[in-house]
């Protein structure tokens, strides 16, 4: 579905991916777990279309989106609900939603509304209330509803458990889970490495820039090297 080959990413002098290659594949998670600056964001960002590779291809759905702009990525349905929730503060939750939904046919609108909140039942609860308002675990509920609206077939989560309270993190979890068994392939970063590798199919390990272990997420979680450098034991 993706196929990420050999990019090179640089913010000015600085060189951030290093000759990268990725694949994920239809219905898969597959998690990238790395230190702080390794470079995780960076590659969504570059997937989405935010940032351009100086050199290397990115393939998905067997099309070349190589340098092509956010909106055309968008339509491919190569979604990304980035690192700190990025809600708009001063619209209610409702107008978040349909923000996220801006490329889709309005007639679609309702059936996603409700998909949405469905999911997440505490949205419908607050659907008039301001974004900013709202509790950091709803606001990454929100963040992922307004990606969802947007018809993913490939979602790019940036961190969804970053500073949430132990219970909401598992929620958090079973959520990406429950997409990703509705049909949603997911690309997910985490700084979570236990409960990653544990929803994932796949995962890579990134160090500065570079892919440096890639396999299936069962038999990283058992490997001595990533207990030692990532899961603290
Ligand atoms: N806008 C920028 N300008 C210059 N350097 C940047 C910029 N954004 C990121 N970098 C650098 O690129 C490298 C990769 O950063 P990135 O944000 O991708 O890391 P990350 O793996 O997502 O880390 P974290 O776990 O802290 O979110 C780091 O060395 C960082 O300092
Ligand atoms: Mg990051």
């Amino acid at each position: 579905m993706l196929k990420v080959q050999g990019i090179n990413v640089y913010y000015g002098a600085i060189h951030a991916l290093k000759e990268l290659s990725i694949e994920v594949r239809q219905g898969e998670i597959v998690t990238l777990i790395g230190a702080n600056g390794a470079g995780k964001s960076t590659l969504l960002k570059t997937l989405s279309g935010l940032l351009k590779p100086k050199t290397g291809s990115i393939n998905f759905l067997d099309k070349s989106i190589t340098g092509q702009s956010v909106q055309a990525i968008v339509k491919e349905g190569l979604i990304h609900c980035p690192e700190g929730r990025r809600v708009f503060a001063n619209m209610s939750v409702e107008e978040n939603l349909e923000l996220g939904a801006y490329l889709q046919d309005s007639t679609s609108l309702p059936a996603d509304f409700e998909k949405v909140y469905t999911t997440f039942p505490k949205l419908l609860e607050r659907k008039k209330q301001q974004a900013g308002t709202l509790s950091g675990g709803e606001q990454q509920m929100l963040a992922m509803g307004r990606a969802l609206m947007g018809h993913p077939k490939l979602l790019l989560l940036d961190e969804p458990s970053m500073g949430l309270a132990p219970l909401l993190v598992q929620d958090i979890f079973n959520i990406i889970k429950e997409v990703n068994a509705a049909g949603t392939t997911v690309l997910l970063v985490e700084q979570n490495a236990h409960q990653a590798l544990k929803i994932a199919h796949r995962a890579y390990v990134l160090e500065t820039g570079r892919v440096v272990l890639e396999g299936d997420a069962k038999e990283l979680a058992d490997s001595e090297e990533i207990k030692m450098a990532y899961l603290g034991h």
